[in-house]
């Protein structure tokens, strides 16, 4: 069987990723729909040797397509994704705008690929928010081993996660400063290159904002588990690919390093990279960048905790953080519930 599918932001850092690994996987597509702005209609894009134009959104009729992944920001899945999954269209929706909804499956397949059943009742699946997607391939073992109390969490994210704009803007900025010129601030409030911001998405009123808030929520709907408690703080750093996370958990029962370590070895969707020498702990750059599995390095037991486990995390934000998980998804659903 094969499936017409629908990428909607064809023409964006994630959705150019969806159609590579798409190729790269041999998902079984009969046509591909690259969808963008009306600004990209009739601009062509490379799929398996071919030359495919891509199409207005506001054209495209979602009745041609079994399958449609979203990637072209939450006000556009908000608007499309109930339509295209009223014409038949299953959407696996990236953005965060149907994250929170309690009849919309939140899904990781390493993680709770049980919840994909409840697609049904909208025909819509949301993919998680990059930086938890990662944290929860490498903590599901742990949780279900031994329970997981409290996680506290500080990210260093890459700028794709914001999009090719800020790609740009991290590559110009470089490029200027490095030539004795002043850096220009379009896409971030502050300078990115040579800098760490303390700001990811919008402020919220407990004074967390909402990329952090995101990694609670999500973190309790796909454990399943209200009583997880999450603590976070997300950095914009100037990196390109890959985010990379400083996890500190508290753990219900004590779990040694080399528990810890053993469990990362076995699990799902993760490379153990845990040397105690130079070198010997996996980098966004270095690791991370066009590769598929979660890395997990810098296993210690906490010296401030008796049951707290540090680790720390690294995955390229825009391929299991966001297209390589959409894509997953959607083997998981013609896998089991499509014709
Ligand atoms: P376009 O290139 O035509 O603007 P990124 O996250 O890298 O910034 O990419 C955003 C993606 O979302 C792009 O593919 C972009 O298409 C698409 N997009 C943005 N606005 C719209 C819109 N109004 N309708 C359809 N696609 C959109």
């Amino acid at each position: 069987d094969a499936y017409d599918v629908a990428v909607v932001g064809a023409t964006g850092a994630v959705g150019e990723t969806m159609i590579e690994i798409l190729e790269q996987r041999d998902f079984p597509v009969r046509n591909l729909y690259p969808l963008a702005s009306s600004r990209s209609a009739g601009k062509t894009i490379k799929f398996k040797g071919k030359s495919v134009t891509v199409t207005d959104l506001a054209e495209f009729d979602f009745s041609k397509a079994q399958i449609g992944l979203f990637s072209a920001g939450g006000s556009i899945s908000a608007e499309y994704a109930p339509k295209a999954g009223a014409a038949g269209c299953v959407v696996i929706d990236n953005t965060s705008h149907f994250r929170r909804d309690e009849d919309i499956p939140l899904v990781v397949p390493e993680v709770n690929i049980e919840a994909l059943a409840g697609y049904t009742k909208r025909n819509i699946i949301a993919n998680p928010n990059c930086s938890t997607i990662q944290m929860l391939v490498a903590l599901k073992p742990i949780y279900d081993a031994v329970g997981i109390e409290r996680i506290n969490v500080a990210t260093y994210q890459a700028v794709s996660g914001t999009g090719k704009e800020a790609i740009e803007e991290l590559a110009g900025q470089t490029a200027r400063l490095l030539n004795g010129q002043e850096a220009e601030c379009e896409v971030y409030p502050k300078q990115i290159a040579f800098n760490a911001l303390p700001h990811i998405d919008t402020f919220q009123d407990n004074g967390y904002t909402r990329e952090e808030m995101k990694m609670v929520w999500e973190t309790q709907k796909i454990f399943g588990d209200a009583s997880i408690k999450v603590n976070p703080t997300c950095v914009r750093i100037p990196v390109f690919y890959g985010h990379s996370e400083a996890v500190h958990i508290e753990t219900a029962e004590k779990l040694s390093a080399e528990q810890a370590r053993e469990l990362m070895r076995n699990a799902p969707g993760v490379t153990l990279m845990d040397e105690r020498a130079d070198g010997g702990y996996p980098t966004a750059v270095t690791e991370a960048t066009g590769k598929d599995p979660v890395f997990v390095g810098r296993i210690r037991e906490d010296i401030s905790h008796p049951r707290g486990l540090d680790m720390w995390i690294v995955a390229d934000n825009v391929r299991k953080g966001a297209a390589l998980n959409s894509v997953q998804i959607a083997e998981c659903l013609i896998g089991t519930y499509l014709d």
